[in-house]
């Protein structure tokens, strides 16, 4: 898809489809004025007909029987707010996607006209209109090529594209790409995506300038003391792998920062079998994994003057007839041990091993991303993510990070009395807390193997896979995270 930014006026621009935001106390702003004289008031009694207010969400689609080089015009609903934030930007973008696909248009052209932060509201808005594309039909016999988006134009009166505002989409278009990746990957079914074919994917997506992929077998694994890893492996037929990514800059480097992801490419549970039902989407479970190989896979072209390590430790978690069982103790490289009471809880068994490796490079920061824990979707529901962290300004520049990323993240505690709960009897610690909190325990197991250094774990086992259709993508991996973790990168 071509992106065009123009200077046109509304009236002139000659496009498939229109799409015009609306203000709820500006409806007869003039722009929508000039629209409507052109076509006769027409536009004006279809807005009363329909009662439409301007509210965010609400769009009217108005055909101009040739009174306009516009084919047809969308109005969509901004709300009322003094400024408009890129989360709208980001919704007009997706709502002009989705209308353009029903249409079958090839060309759609959007007024834009932001304040303040232009260059990052057309960032989100091109963003949007990107992610909004998104579908995964490798798996389809009957997948029509749907009529394709080829133009998308941005304009107003006197819109200039000044480098900052180019820049700007081209970062979202870079970003789209990783998420796009992250989705995929996550998509893809589970006796494909195994972690010889993670290994693979890393291998291929993350090469280029100042970027580089190794991936440790099975014999390195072992040699590496990654023994988390190797006890979740043992019930499982496929080898496991562990992803190391490397980004380091031409330049001396501002931070150094580790990021680690949980790649489980499918959780049956291991013995501690789970039912069915929740069995459903544990391909899910390597989105942590994916994000990471997705985030990585954008530095090259971002260019950014941070070091970047990236591990994914990886392998599925089954109960093949050597698995790990209940009871059984994990010894760790850094001589801490687990005791292993239910085998589900294996993401933080794994998480374990690349924290403690982390740890030692001495970096700026430590990040994880892991679909850790249901308790955390009883805490947040399926859209929003958790934060925990041992620093209070790692986690607000997180926060800030993911609410301009239109990524939704809550911070939750680290309550140091809850370690109780995870206290063995014969170990350093048992892998399962009580019957509450089971978030907060999780976090506080892996808080155990990051030493002093500020650490952020997010935990995004809701909002990694999305259970139906949104506006941002369909059912199905949504490449939570990327968008985060790229601002965060790009901020420091
Ligand atoms: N991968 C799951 C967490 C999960 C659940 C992610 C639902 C996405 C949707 C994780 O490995 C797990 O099984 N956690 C257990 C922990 C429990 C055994 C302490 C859970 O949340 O039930
Ligand atoms: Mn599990
Ligand atoms: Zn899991």
């Amino acid at each position: 898809m071509e992106i065009k930014i123009r200077d046109h006026s509304p009236e002139r621009i000659k496009t498939d489809l229109l799409v015009v935001p609306a203000h709820e106390k500006k409806l007869d702003a003039p722009p929508i004025r000039a629209l409507d004289r052109r076509l006769r008031g027409a536009l004006r009694v279809r807005m009363e007909k329909s009662r439409f207010t301007g509210a965010e969400g609400s769009a009217l689609l108005h055909d101009t029987a040739g009174l306009l080089p516009a084919a047809q015009l969308l109005l969509v609903g901004v709300g009322g707010a003094e400024e408009i934030g890129g989360d709208t930007w980001r919704r007009v973008g997706a709502r002009a996607r989705k209308e353009a696909r029903a249409l079958g248009a090839a060309d759609v052209a959007v007024i834009f006209a932001a304040g303040a932060k232009a260059e990052s509201a057309a960032g989100a808005l091109v963003e949007g209109s990107l992610l909004a594309g998104y579908q995964f039909n490798k798996y389809r016999s009957n997948a029509k090529p749907s009529a394709e988006l080829k133009t998308l134009t941005v304009f107003s009166p006197g819109l200039r594209p000044s480098a900052a505002l180019k820049r700007s989409i081209d970062i979202a278009e870079t970003g789209v790409a990783g998420v796009f990746l992250a989705r995929d990957l996550v998509n893809e079914p589970p006796s494909i995506a195994t972690a010889r074919f993670l290994g693979e994917q890393a291998e291929q997506h993350c090469r280029g300038r100042g970027l580089s992929a190794e991936v440790w077998d099975k014999r390195k694994i072992q040699a590496m003391k990654m023994a988390g890893l190797l006890a979740v492996n043992r019930g499982s037929h496929e080898e496991p792998r562990f992803i190391k990514l490397h980004y380091k800059p031409a330049g001396k480097p501002k931070k150094r920062v580790v990021l680690v992801g949980k790649g489980i490419t499918f959780d049956s549970g291991g013995l501690s079998l789970k039912p069915s039902k929740s069995m459903e989407t544990m391909k899910l479970d390597m989105a942590g994994g994916a994000a990471v190989i997705a985030s990585m896979s954008c530095l090259p072209k971002l260019g950014l003057d941070v070091e970047v390590t990236g591990y994914v430790p990886t392998t599925d978690n089954l109960p093949g007839h050597n698995a790990q069982k209940p009871g059984d103790i994990i010894r760790y490289r850094n001589g801490k041990t687990i005791e292993v009471l239910n085998t589900d809880a294996e993401g933080r068994l794994i998480l374990a091993d690349a924290l403690a490796l982390g740890v030692e490079q001495k970096p700026d920061y430590m990040i994880n991303l892991a679909t850790l824990t249901g308790a955390c979707m009883v805490a947040l529901g399926t859209q929003v993510g958790g934060l925990f962290s041992n620093n209070q300004s790692l986690a607000d520049a997180l926060l800030r990070c993911a609410a301009e990323a239109g990524e939704k993240l809550w911070q939750l505690p680290l309550v140091k009395e809850y370690k109780e709960m995870i206290k063995s009897s014969v170990a350093d610690m048992k892998n399962i807390g009580g019957a509450h909190g089971g978030a907060i325990t999780a976090a506080l197991i892996l808080q155990e193997f990051v030493g002093q250094v500020p650490w952020a774990h997010l935990d995004i086992a809701g909002p990694a896979f999305a259970e139906s259709d949104n506006a941002l993508g369909p059912k199905g991996g949504t490449g939570y995270g990327v968008r985060t973790l790229l601002k965060f990168l790009s901020a420091l």
